[in-house]
């Protein structure tokens, strides 16, 4: 027996082998399509190749493409478990033509396959066709030698297919599979069509036309081919089954949740583990593809599935967490075609196993509270809105868990009354949110979110995608359009840009429409919706546009090295500082980052250097960064750390990178960093590079701040200041490392050579004369010194008293600004004169004031040089008394 791999090959290499590309399946979170919520048939990732807007290097292509129909337009959720063919998740098998191949080659493709390579009975198949389709009608006569009786011509748009309200379509033919008439059901068409009888395989599209939103239907330049096979069901046809849970792949998810919740798996509960097996893909792909449960957009889906999921584990009678114990038998049964099951394997353990102790927690309380009103409801009747309202605020029932609880009671939710209490919430947590009058605008963003929903964020996994612009909004209204030159802000229902928080700046980089192209120099939010704040660059903008956006990937890759390289700096500061550590502001931009923290004091030279060397020591470790999503009390029990006095919801995103060796922290021993954090990192440490601290400062009364640099930021501040020392090196004719000593020998030099020029210059004022005169019985030396300082002339005086033994001495320094004076008398003469007065006399004479010192020794200094001479007369005056 073939298996459901066996079968996805045989599709894959036949069309390969028919000159068509293998490509891989697109991610489930569509990044060219901003209308859908999952990707749900395999032309999504081919959309702009049929209306010519892409063009790619194959013409023909083949995939297997991982489909979620959930939440979305088109929502299985419901149905699953209860029927033999409705699945959350599901694959589609597709081959493709661009403007090559069209109907015939496609029909003729499709019968090879089909009876040849499947050996599938001729005699058991019939198609449907467009009923205008002539041409696809005799293309099967001939091709397939059908006659006319199996050949049914549909007017509806059954046979006409649309991928949405837009985008490219055209009229299909669909191959069915008659089981015989032992099971009941009526051809297509016919009144009991949705019997078992006839099956549905295959569609064929004609891809033809597109469709435009003010309801046009225009011929598309080139005629291509888009087909869906669903694998389960042609595996369960292939394997003589009519379930597709019962086919081999199914049917070990179900054995594995019969084993984990030790029932029977053909028993009472096989409904359980139908309902598990499928919801354990959805999770594990979803999550696989960067979801993670939340409460919003597709993190709200995503959790939805995981606890119908769970909830039917409990009725199972699972009395523990069991969900992630289905995790091996997944990624053993899909891994080998879906590698990035194997690689997020632990992920997707881990983040179910979170969400089902979490869910645990009040899953048995709400079921209780379920019991107790159901008991009170009538066989038939419908529970209140106001208790399914409570089941889902205060034990996170999500409504379709309620309704699909009640579904095995025969009993329905009151659904307008859970729309009317959940309004009635959502009236005063906004009365609660303007109150706070954190913005002044904050009404529109209210607005905004009540009408259109919170922005979904997609840029923890991509810079680019596509999505709707739902609102443009200038000064604190919505506006119908903007046109060149025009600032504006731009709503859209989902986003790669950041928007600022935590410390990381928000990003930049370009929206485009059909009509126009905005620069995004920044990006804000409020109430959970994404400001693009922009300028119309080209053409124009409007509400209802698709539009791609695409995030300045340097700048967001620089940012996101700074951020990671944060929060490793936070935790080398704790292990080199200590626990009192803590984060009270960071800045994470493109060119730097900036990291205030509670700290006494300066960091010495020798701690920033250890903590610098710990950082980049894990960067060079470059292990993953992993993210997860916690309670915040979960998180903390780990040890991850939270910014002080910050209020965080029910949920919070864990952040953590880095392998210690020795005691970690928590439970998770060996992690280096965790912390909560929002925003967005680097895949690996090592791409951050490389981590320059720039140096510490006080910030604040017990906060240091520093500041630091990453990646060719911190590489071109290194080439920076090598090129200022080899510049000084070069300067001082050494080499780099000799320039300290060379600069400390330099400065004992300086200063030798400062001793000996005042000696020197002392030595030549003595020789510029002082020939002794007698004044009135004294010796006295009575001069005028050019090329001397001020400070120069005490020792001058000493030495010419010395060498007079006995006698007087005045000189003045003609220093070229402000004359100064020193006299000096020997200690025989002090009491016929005092060296005060005669400094006082020349200082008076010289325009100055003052002087003074002792009678042997006085200094003083004097205004004009011009007056030396009348100075020295002075003196000489005081001393002939
Ligand atoms: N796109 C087509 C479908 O989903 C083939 O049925």
């Amino acid at each position: 027996m073939a298996s459901l791999n066996d079968i996805r090959s045989t599709f894959l290499d036949y069309f390969a082998a028919n000159g068509h590309a293998k490509v891989d399946s697109s991610p489930l979170v569509p990044r060219n399509d901003p209308t859908l919520m999952f990707t749900n048939s395999g032309m999504v990732q081919f959309k702009n190749l049929f209306t010519g807007a892409e063009t790619r290097d194959y013409v023909r292509a083949t995939t297997s493409q991982k489909c979620v129909r959930a939440g979305g337009k088109h929502n299985d959720l419901d149905n699953v478990g209860y029927t033999a063919r409705h699945h959350t998740f599901f694959e589609m098998l597709g081959n493709f033509s661009f403007g090559d191949y069209f109907k015939d080659e496609a029909i003729a493709l499709a019968w090879g396959l089909i009876t040849k390579e499947f050996g599938i009975d001729p005699d058991r198949l019939l198609v449907t066709v467009y009923h205008t389709d002539d041409e696809a009608a005799s293309i099967w006569k001939r091709v397939a030698g059908l006659s006319d009786d199996r050949i049914i011509r549909i007017p509806t748009d059954d046979n006409f297919w649309r991928m949405g309200p837009t985008g490219p379509c055209g009229p299909c033919t669909e191959i069915f599979y008659d089981h015989g008439d032992h099971i009941p059901g009526g051809p297509p068409g016919s009144p009991d069509e949705d019997g078992d009888r006839f099956i549905e395989i295959w569609n064929l599209v004609f891809m033809q036309n597109e469709q435009f939103a003010d309801g046009t239907l225009k011929p598309l330049d080139m005629q291509s081919i888009d087909t869906g096979m669903g694998l389960e069901r042609v595996g369960a046809l292939l394997q003589g089954k009519h379930d597709n849970y019962d086919t081999d792949l199914m049917r070990a998810l179900i054995e594995a949740s019969a084993h984990v919740t030790s029932t029977d798996p053909d028993g009472p509960d096989n409904v359980h583990h139908r309902v598990i097996a499928d919801h354990l893909r959805s999770t594990g792909f979803l999550i696989a593809d960067g979801v993670m449960p939340s409460n919003e957009g597709r993190g709200y889906v995503l959790r939805r599935i995981m606890r119908r999921a769970m909830r039917h584990a409990h009725q199972a009678g699972a009395k523990d967490t069991v969900m992630h114990r289905l995790v091996p038998a997944l990624v053993q049964q899909m891994g080998q075609h879906y590698p990035e099951l194997v690689r997020a394997k632990s992920l997707i353990e881990e983040t179910l196993r979170g969400e089902e102790e979490r869910f645990r927690t009040t899953l048995d309380r709400g079921l209780r509270l379920l019991e107790d009103e159901v008991s009170a409801i009538p066989a038939g009747g419908v529970l209140g809105g106001e208790a399914a309202f409570k089941l889902y605020d205060t034990y996170g029932f999500p409504l379709d868990l309620t309704q699909d609880a009640l579904r095995e009671k025969g009993l329905s939710v009151d659904t307008e009354g859970f729309d009317d209490a959940m309004a009635e919430q959502k009236a005063r947590a906004r009365a609660a949110w303007s109150g706070s009058g954190e913005q002044a605008d904050a009404a529109i963003w209210l607005d905004l979110a009540d009408r259109d929903g919170a922005t979904e964020f997609l840029g923890y996994d991509t810079e680019t995608a596509e999505g709707q612009v739902s609102a443009l909004v200038r000064d604190g209204a919505e506006i119908e359009d903007a046109s060149a030159g025009d600032s504006v802000t731009i709503v859209v229902n989902q986003t790669p840009f950041y928007a600022e928080s935590g410390g990381q700046v928000g990003d930049t980089g370009t929206i485009t429409t059909s009509t126009g192209r905005a620069r995004v120099t920044d990006t804000r939010k409020a109430a959970g919706v994404f400001m693009h704040v922009a300028k119309i660059e080209e053409g124009r903008i409007a509400p209802g546009q698709a539009a791609v956006l695409t995030v300045d990937h340097a700048r967001r890759s620089a940012i996101r090295a700074n951020h990671s390289a944060t929060h490793l700096l936070h935790e080398a500061l704790r292990e080199a500082l200590g626990d009192h550590v803590a984060q009270r502001g960071s800045l994470n931009a493109d060119d730097r980052l900036r990291f205030d923290f509670s700290h006494g004091h300066a960091v010495t030279p020798e701690q920033l250097a250890k903590v610098e060397a710990d950082v980049n020591a894990y960067i060079r470790q470059n292990t993953e960064v992993a993210t997860r999503i916690m309670e915040p009390d979960a998180a903390r029990d780990l040890g991850a750390q939270a910014l002080f006095g910050e209020k965080y919801g029910d949920e919070v995103r864990v952040v953590s990178m880095g392998t210690q060796d020795g005691s970690g922290k928590g439970t998770d021993k060996r992690t280096y960093s965790i912390e909560l954090c929002g925003g967005t990192h680097v895949a690996r440490t090592g791409e951050i590079g490389a981590f320059v601290a720039l140096g510490d400062q006080a910030s604040s009364a017990g906060v240091r701040r520093i500041e630091a640099l990453t990646g060719q930021a911190a590489m071109d501040h290194l080439r920076a200041q090598d090129s200022r020392m080899a510049e000084l090196a070069n300067l001082f004719k050494a080499q780099p490392d000799e320039v300290g000593a060379r600069v400390k020998a330099l400065m004992d030099e300086r200063k030798a050579l400062q001793n000996e020029v005042a000696q020197l210059r002392r030595d030549a004022a003595m020789a510029q004369g002082g020939e002794a005169r007698d004044i009135d019985g004294l010796k006295a030396v009575l001069q005028v010194i050019s090329g001397v300082s001020g400070k120069d002339l005490g020792p001058m005086v000493d030495a010419q008293k010395a060498a007079l033994g006995s006698g007087v001495v005045v000189l003045i320094a003609d220093t070229g600004a402000k004359p100064a004076v020193a006299a000096g008398v020997t200690s025989d003469l002090t009491d016929r004169v005092s060296a005060v007065d005669l400094v006082k006399a020349a200082v008076e004479a010289l325009g100055g004031r003052g002087g003074g010192g002792r009678p042997e020794m006085a200094q003083g200094g004097g205004a004009d040089i011009a007056q030396a001479d009348a100075a020295l007369a002075a003196v000489e005056a005081v001393l002939r008394g």
